[in-house]
């Protein structure tokens, strides 16, 4: 139904990011693992403050839209999913999705709160397109990915290097009309 909560899901719900989160983020930072798996970026903590800049300056800007990944019953912030280079004319955008604390990985958040916004991105938005970047060595992530319907359309040869190895770097896009068959598929199981 149009009425519908359409960022609720069975497990989890996509709601604003707020100040009260910031210590909960910061804590994410702290595992290194997890900046390696999300991030390019050089691996080091954030602090609160530097999270509360950067939070500010994201809601100053109309083009992102960031939301935390929020288990249905409590408050915790799980995660969060962020769009951002939006191309309004021609319908895409990029998307990042991170979960920060590992005990949380695997337990199917990741999946719902990936339906929850592409159906945010193809039935309110109505984008064409939407892509990410992905580190090869991310198999969780690829996994995912693919098993939602994405493709994999190019590869950044070598583009990382950790731990003494060059890494790849996978670039996925998933259009409307895939994602649409996917889930009647779905629907069908
Ligand atoms: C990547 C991430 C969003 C996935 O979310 P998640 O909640 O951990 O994953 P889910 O439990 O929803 O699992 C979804 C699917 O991934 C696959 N998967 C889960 N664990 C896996 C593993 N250890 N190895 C390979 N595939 C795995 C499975 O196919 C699973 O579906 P299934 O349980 O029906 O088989 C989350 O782990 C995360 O945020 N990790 C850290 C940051 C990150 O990697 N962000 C993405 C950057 S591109």
């Amino acid at each position: 139904m149009i009425t519908d909560n359409i960022l609720r899901g069975e497990k989890v719900r996509l709601t604003a990011v707020t100040k009260e989160d910031i210590k909960a983020i910061s804590l994410w930072y702290e595992d290194a693992g997890f900046s390696r798996l999300f991030d390019a970026t050089p691996a080091v903590p954030k602090s609160q403050n530097q999270l509360a800049n950067l939070l500010e300056e994201q809601e100053k800007n109309k083009d992102i839209y960031l939301f935390a990944i929020r288990p249905i019953d409590d408050n915790t912030m799980l995660g969060y999913v962020e769009l951002d280079g939006f191309l309004w004319a021609h319908q895409n955008c990029w998307l990042s999705i991170g979960l920060g604390d590992r005990n949380n990985w695997g337990k199917g958040y990741g999946q719902e709160a990936m339906e929850l916004i592409l159906r945010f991105v193809f039935q309110e938005l109505n984008l064409h397109r939407i892509q990410l970047t992905v580190f090869s060595y991310n198999e969780r992530a690829v996994t995912l990915y693919e098993k939602l319907g994405f493709t994999r359309e190019g590869v950044y040869r070598e583009h990382l290097q950790r731990d003494g190895q060059r890494h790849d770097m996978y670039l996925y896009g998933l259009l409307r009309r895939e994602w649409q068959e996917k889930r009647i598929a779905r629907k069908k199981d």
